[in-house]
């Protein structure tokens, strides 16, 4: 119990560091006022550009693969299914989780954080990067028919315990894959609403709060 609580304070730790609130005081902002007031890549695209927005790609990735890793790393004793590393993976899901957790309620932000979509992108692809690689192609297509990243964020998200399911994944695995998606979908109520009355912005528009 003390390796679990371990990793997810390492993986939380971790998380908190949001990549886009610091590459956004580099550029000497807060991300967080402006644009959907999201501290994300799709938020930092939309309010700094290209750049930035790949330097968090970098950050938010990175965060979600070490703390799995780490994970992966401290708890070794609990055997799951095969891994990208061949190692037992419950370890890494309870890190990665808990990083994505920093991220959406980073410690070091006043506990306002993003929507941990790029770092659950990270977990993902290290818990089955095959499946990682299906959800991001549902990401890609939905994005690119609507135009909503938020909607294809959801979609995604939503998809990750069925296929897992649909692909007879481990029971734990299934388990740490609803959690996941939940959590993702859960910090996207604000998108919902506006998907829903017709006012969420488009990728490649400029913004709408
Ligand atoms: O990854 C977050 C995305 O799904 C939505 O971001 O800034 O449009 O709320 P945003």
């Amino acid at each position: 119990a003390i390796k679990i609580l371990l990793v997810m304070i390492i993986g939380y730790l971790l998380g908190s560091l949001n990549t886009s609130i610091v590459v956004g005081r580099i550029y000497g902002t807060d991300i967080r006022k402006h644009g959907s007031g999201n501290a994300g890549m799709t938020n930092t695209l939309r309010t700094l550009g290209k750049t930035a927005a790949i330097l968090v790609i970098f950050g938010d990735i990175l965060k979600g693969v070490l703390s799995y890793i780490i994970g992966n790393l401290i708890i070794t004793s609990i055997p799951d299914s095969i891994t990208l590393f061949n190692i037992s993976g419950i370890g890494g899901m309870v890190g990665g989780i808990a990083a994505i957790a920093g991220h959406n309620w980073p410690l070091y932000f006043g506990f306002k954080g993003g929507k941990g979509i790029l770092t659950s992108f990270s977990v993902v692809m290290m818990m089955d990067w095959k499946l990682g690689l299906i959800l991001l192609g549902v990401f890609v297509i939905v994005v690119a028919i609507t135009r909503y990243v938020s909607l294809g964020s959801i979609l995604a998200c939503a998809a990750f315990p069925i296929g897992a399911a649909i692909k007879g994944n481990s029971p734990v695995f299934i388990i740490f894959a609803a959690i996941l998606s939940i959590l993702a979908i859960s910090r996207h109520n604000g998108n919902i609403k506006r998907l829903l009355s017709g006012t969420e912005s488009k990728i490649g528009e400029k913004k709408k709060a």
